[in-house]
C-alpha cells in the first residue's frame, strides 16, 4: 500500500454521520463523540432513531461517570443528534456507514450518503465485503474507503484501514486523520478477501478447531497455551464462542471461496453450528455460558 504525505486541512469541518446504530454504529458515535466532533445518527426510522439514540446516550453517561472523557456531558450531548432520514444542514466531513452485512443495503446507503453529504469522506466499517465491490455504484469511487472497527469500539485501539483499488491518496490522509482524531491506532490494508485481521485471526480459530477435533488437547488447554505462552488476551476458541460459531463458519465459507482450501471449514465446526450450538449467545459452543453471558464451563 502506498505512502501519501498526511497534509490535513485545518479548516475541515469536524461534523460527521454515523448511518446504522446498532453496536458497532453506537460505538463509532460515541467515540467520535469523545473526539469533539459534532455526530449526526442516521437510523432507517424515527422509532430506530429514537433506540440508538438512547444506546449512545446511555454509553456516553456510564463513560463520562468514570472521566472518560475529561469533557462536560452535556457539552458532548449538544453535539449529538439521532434521525430517521438523510437530511442536513450544513457541511458533513465524514459518513461512516454500520448497517448490516448486506451488499445491496450497504450500497444503497452508500449512494444515498453521497447525494445527501457532497465533499465527505465515505467510509464503510464491512467486516468482510469488497470495498471495490462496495463502490461499484458510486460516480466517484475514489472517495470510499473502509474503516474496520473493533468491538466494543470504545475499548478498541485498533481501526484496520482498508484501501480499494480505486480509493483516492487524499481519502486515504483524510481517513488517516480522522483515525487520529479518535485516538485510535491503525493498520492499513489492500482491499482483499478478509482484509488482515479476520482472515489471520480465522486462520488461528480454524487450526484451534483442528486440533480440538484430533485429540491434540482439550479447549480449555488450546486457549491457555494462546494465553499464557503467546499473551493472547482471549484464546481462539472462546473468541470463535465469543464472536458466534454461525458468523465464523460463514466467514471460512467465504474465505474458502475466495482463497481455496486452506479455509475449509473443520467438521466439527460445521456439527456445532448445525446442532445450534453456536457459542456465547445460545449458551453452548466450546464452551458453556450462563444466561448473563459469562463462561461457566
Ligand atoms: N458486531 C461486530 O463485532 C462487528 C465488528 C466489526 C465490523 N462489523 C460490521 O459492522 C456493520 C454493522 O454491524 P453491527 O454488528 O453493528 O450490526 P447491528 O445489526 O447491531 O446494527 C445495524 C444497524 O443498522 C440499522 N439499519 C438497517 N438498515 C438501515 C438503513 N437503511 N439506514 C440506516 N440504518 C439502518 C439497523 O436498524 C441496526 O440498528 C456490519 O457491516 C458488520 O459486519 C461488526
Amino acid at each position: 500500500v502506498g505512502k501519501v504525505d498526511d497534509e490535513v486541512d485545518p479548516a475541515t469541518s469536524r461534523r460527521a454521520v454515523v448511518v446504522g446504530g446498532g453496536t458497532m454504529g453506537a460505538g463509532i458515535a460515541q467515540v467520535l463523540l469523545g473526539a469533539g466532533a459534532e455526530v449526526v445518527l442516521v437510523e432507517a426510522s424515527p422509532e430506530a432513531a429514537a433506540t440508538a439514540r438512547d444506546r449512545v446516550v446511555g454509553a456516553v453517561q456510564r463513560a463520562a461517570a468514570s472521566g472518560r472523557p475529561n469533557a462536560p456531558l452535556v457539552e458532548i450531548l449538544h453535539r449529538f443528534t439521532a434521525q430517521g432520514d438523510f437530511s442536513f444542514d450544513g457541511p458533513v466531513d465524514l459518513v461512516i456507514e454500520a448497517v448490516p452485512e448486506h451488499i445491496p443495503l450497504k450500497k444503497d446507503v452508500l449512494v444515498r450518503a453521497v447525494a445527501a453529504c457532497p465533499g465527505a469522506l465515505l467510509a464503510t466499517n464491512t467486516s468482510s465485503l469488497s470495498i471495490d465491490k462496495l463502490a461499484g455504484e458510486l460516480v466517484d469511487p475514489s472517495i470510499l474507503i473502509g474503516l474496520h472497527f473493533f468491538n466494543p469500539v470504545p475499548a478498541s485501539s485498533l481501526i484496520e484501514i482498508v484501501i480499494g483499488a480505486r480509493t483516492g491518496p487524499e481519502t486515504i490522509v483524510r481517513a488517516r486523520e480522522w483515525t487520529r482524531r479518535m485516538d485510535k491506532e491503525s493498520i492499513e490494508v489492500r482491499d482483499s478477501p478478509g482484509f488482515a485481521t479476520s482472515r489471520l485471526g480465522l486462520a488461528l480459530g480454524l487450526e484451534a478447531i483442528r486440533m480440538l477435533e484430533s485429540g491434540v488437547a482439550s479447549a480449555s488447554d488450546i486457549d491457555r497455551g494462546m494465553l499464557l505462552g503467546y499473551k493472547h488476551p482471549v484464546g481462539p476458541l472462546e473468541l470463535t464462542d465469543r464472536v458466534g460459531l454461525d458468523v465464523r463458519l460463514a466467514i471460512a465459507q467465504h474465505l474458502e471461496s475466495e482463497l481455496g482450501p486452506r479455509f475449509s471449514p473443520p467438521r466439527l465446526l460445521a456439527d456445532l453450528v448445525a446442532a445450534g450450538h453456536i457459542g456465547r449467545k445460545s449458551g453452548r459452543g466450546f464452551f458453556e455460558w450462563d444466561d448473563e453471558g459469562r463462561r461457566c464451563g
